[in-house]
């Protein structure tokens, strides 16, 4: 029903489907917006209407997709990695240094296999799941009341996001060209088999607004490391820019979707924003966990048994880490969150710290 999208998530939130929405707006004028709205309860008066400044005033001039250079891979200095090592913790590994002997490159292709592993959860991420739900915003569908100039915006996001994909997908192919390392990855990220279980054990009145949620989760977390990567000199140029425009990009549209938080959560009612706040702590998690099993699958692709990769691969995201990890990443969503309110329940603030982020 929803195309690719449909493939894999199934379509469990078909209230939220834009392209199902928008088909049946053609025979109920009006009606996909009330029926999408099941999740969403509008109440008068309390949309978080208040002036919009838009962070998207000049994205014509701004914005990668409309003024930067395809990111090519040119020649490279001997000591320009194609990822930061300190991002890997597999790349120092002792047992992966035991390998230089035999393999001299093992370091290099630790280093390829992570981006890949990033530029693959990018452009599925994009195209899969933030550009689902700005579709639905930018031709209000998904059953939340906006500004005309915030509708708008949502088409410049969904742009944004499609080249994000784009130039996710370009750069593997060309850094796949230029090494000839490969990788086997999933065709389902971790991270949607994650979301996609969640949305399966989520009640049907709030799979959408889980659905919404997570992408403002998504589109909110801020990985500040990942950022400074993008001025890294020691990484290849391509990657570095490719990096750095995305950052760039991804500035405007946490402006955005910290307002959109607002208008969301002033439609929805009291004991539906309760339900949904419960919800949050898990979806970070979601998109903050590791990859555990494309790791593991890496490891025993260099010669080690499944036993020793498992045990590789738990040594390298100790619990402690992993949640350590989602709590910097996700200090600013919580704010966001915080700021509307949401914390204020005590549960809720119980479900924040049993996952690590308080
Ligand atoms: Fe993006
Ligand atoms: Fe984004």
């Amino acid at each position: 029903m929803c195309g690719t999208v449909g493939l894999f998530m199934g379509c469990a939130a078909v209230s939220l489907c834009p392209k199902q929405a928008l088909f049946a707006r053609r025979d109920d004028p009006g009606g996909a917006v009330d029926g999408a709205g099941a999740a969403v309860h509008a109440k008068a008066g309390e949309d978080g209407t208040d002036a919009y400044a838009s962070p998207f005033r000049n994205w014509y001039e701004r914005a990668t997709v409309r003024s930067a250079d395809r990111r090519e891979l040119g020649p490279s200095a001997a000591d320009q990695g194609f990822f930061a090592p300190e991002l890997v913790p597999l790349a120092s590994h002792p047992l992966i240094a035991d390998l230089r002997g035999e393999r001299p490159d093992i370091h290099r292709d630790v280093l390829v296999r992570h981006l890949y592993r990033y530029l693959d959860f990018t452009a599925k991420l994009e195209h899969l799941v933030v550009n689902r739900t700005v579709l639905g915003i930018a031709h209000g569908t998904i059953g939340v009341r906006l500004p005309e100039a915030m509708r708008l915006d949502a088409f410049k996001i969904y742009c944004d996001e499609a080249y994000h994909a784009l130039s996710s997908a370009d750069l593997a192919a060309q850094v796949r060209r230029a090494t000839d390392v490969r990788a086997e990855l999933p065709e389902v990220p971790y991270f949607v088999t994650r979301l996609e279980r969640y949305l399966e054990e989520t009640p049907d009145d709030l799979t959408a607004l889980t659905e919404i949620l997570f992408v403002i989760v998504s589109e909110t977390l801020i990985t500040a490391q990942l950022s400074e990567m993008g001025n890294d000199r020691s990484i290849v140029p391509a990657v570095r820019e490719a990096v750095r425009d995305h950052a760039l990009d991804e500035g405007r549209h946490h402006a955005y979707f910290a307002v959109f938080l607002r208008h969301l959560w002033g439609q929805l009612t009291p004991a539906t924003r309760r339900r949904a706040a419960l919800r949050v702590p898990r979806l970070i998690r979601i998109f903050t966990d590791p990859d555990v099993p494309s790791v593991e699958r890496e490891v025993v692709g260099y010669g080690f048994s499944r036993d020793d990769a498992r045990r590789i691969v738990t040594e390298l995201f100790p619990d402690a880490a992993v949640t350590a990890y989602a709590k910097t990443v996700s200090q600013q969503t919580v704010r966001h969150f915080a700021s509307v309110g949401a914390l204020d329940d005590e549960q809720v603030r119980a479900e924040f710290a049993a996952h690590g982020l308080l």
